[in-house]
């Protein structure tokens, strides 16, 4: 892990430098304001946070690192983690080495299969991935070296320690969490010679590893990998994180707001939608069925899942990148069929409700149609892929912000009465 911890050394030592000019100059100066109603929104659009792994404009969407998400579609999610955390995309070497860390920390230890064992047979897979996770926090580096009086400016590198621990382990974990929950057979061992998504594939063990599976978790491992650090796991975790709470502890913290329906679990409801719309007409739905269904959904004062978004104002470019690869890979696939023809349908009904502020697909909307193409049904497994896929992003701005030596995250709350007398 030589090359990785050199340079970031270098990245932080330079962005601490950076940030020391800036705030020394204009560190008093007023850079956003404050309206009533964000107080009440929960800080919503307040430039508060800072966050250089990503960032999403409204009018673009993802950003990693100064590229559009849609150009790095051919990374591994090895490469996206690397480029999350230094800038910088890896060099044969960096990947290498790194493909080797993970598999040398790959080994989970066995009180977590027990403690997965001792979960009741229905509990959630998000519920079982979180515990599994937090079950392993006595093994945190930091935890350790921060009682035998670690000094601050090694924060960052016992944080990394536990980030590839967790990063390694966690496709093993999570695919057990799949074949257990939903008794698919035996624990499938890694196999060495597979890149991370591909072994989480091969563990999976629901499709044939010759066909596009592989391809598709790649896929789904890098568009999730991180979304700036305003939404709720991200800014759950870095503020559980700026408490020097470890790894193991803010990143359950964070992966528990992904459980959340208007934030990760979305995604199993948007199958589940799309299923029922397929039962309801035999088959896939027209556009003008759809446009139906839709008007219905809202007029049951339900959300259409898949659609809208706290930020963006425009199709999400990570939905495209789906589409891209279902009209490459399973364009006659009914489910798929029926998500190309939603898309046709649900904007034009969303844009007859001036509230909902945008009408377009989010993330969530084609994906589960691709992870059930290949055999991957179970909706409510979903958001573990996405947790997975979002620790890479999470454990990255935790070793950033420890490197930067950001305060705790300590922001002030005000009273109604303090609103009222503020806003007459
Ligand atoms: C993502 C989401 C939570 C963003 O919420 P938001 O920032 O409050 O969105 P808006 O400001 O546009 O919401 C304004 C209103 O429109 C409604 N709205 C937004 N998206 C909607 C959708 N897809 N279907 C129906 N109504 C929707 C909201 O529920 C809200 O209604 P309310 O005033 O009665 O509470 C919201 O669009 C949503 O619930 N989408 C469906 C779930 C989903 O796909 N989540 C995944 C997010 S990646």
């Amino acid at each position: 892990m030589v090359r990785l911890k050199d340079k970031l050394a270098q990245v932080l030592a330079k962005q601490r430098q950076e940030l020391q000019t800036i705030l020394k100059d204009g560190g008093a100066k007023t850079v956003d304001q404050v309206t009533a109603e964000q107080i009440f929104a929960g800080a919503r659009g307040i430039h508060s946070l800072l966050c250089d792994t990503s960032s999403v404009p409204p009018d673009k969407g993802l950003i990693v690192r100064g590229h559009p998400i849609g150009d790095l579609t051919d990374l591994l999610p090895e490469e996206i983690f690397y480029l999350l955390l230094t800038g910088e995309r890896p060099g044969k070497a960096e990947l290498e080495e790194l493909r080797a860390e993970f598999q040398r920390r790959g080994k989970t230890p066995n009180y977590v299969w027990s403690v997965l064992d001792a979960l009741p047979d229905d509990t959630h897979p998000m519920c079982m991935l979180n515990t599994a996770l937090l079950s392993m926090q006595p093994d945190s580096v930091f935890a350790r070296r921060y009682e035998d009086g670690m000094p601050k400016d090694q924060y960052w590198e016992a944080t990394l320690e536990d980030a590839l621990n967790i990063i390694a382990r966690m496709p093993k974990i999570a695919a057990w969490i799949y074949r257990k929950r939903f008794k698919k057979g035996p624990r499938l061992d890694s196999d060495p010679n597979l890149d991370w998504a591909a072994n989480y594939a091969h563990l999976l063990g629901c499709a044939d590893m010759k066909g596009g599976f592989p391809k598709l978790m790649r896929l789904y491992m890098v568009l999730h990998c991180d979304h700036e650090s305003g939404n709720v796991s991200a800014m759950t975790a870095a503020t559980v994180n700026s408490a020097l709470s470890d790894l193991y502890f803010s990143l359950s913290a964070g992966l528990n707001g992904l459980a959340g329906p208007l934030h990760g679990l979305a995604n199993q409801e948007c199958l589940t939608w799309l299923m029922e719309t397929m039962k309801k007409h035999g088959g896939v739905p027209t556009v003008e069925q759809i446009t139906q269904d839709a008007e219905e959904t809202i007029a049951a004062k339900r959300v259409v899942p898949g659609y809208g978004h706290a930020v963006l104002r425009v199709a999400d470019p990570r939905f495209t990148a789906f589409v891209k690869f279902g009209k490459e890979h399973c364009s006659d696939d009914p489910v798929f069929k029926t998500v190309l023809n939603v898309f046709e349908a649900v904007p034009k009904v969303l844009m007859q409700h001036p509230k909902i502020k945008n009408p377009w697909p989010n993330v969530d909307a084609a994906s589960g149609s691709l992870l059930a193409h290949y055999g991957l049904k179970e909706q409510n497994y979903y958001t573990v892929l996405f947790a997975v896929s979002r620790s890479l992003g999470i454990c990255a701005q935790a070793i950033i912000a420890r490197g930067l030596g950001q305060p705790i995250i300590r922001p002030t709350s005000v009273t109604t009465e303090w609103l009222k007398k503020a806003c007459s």
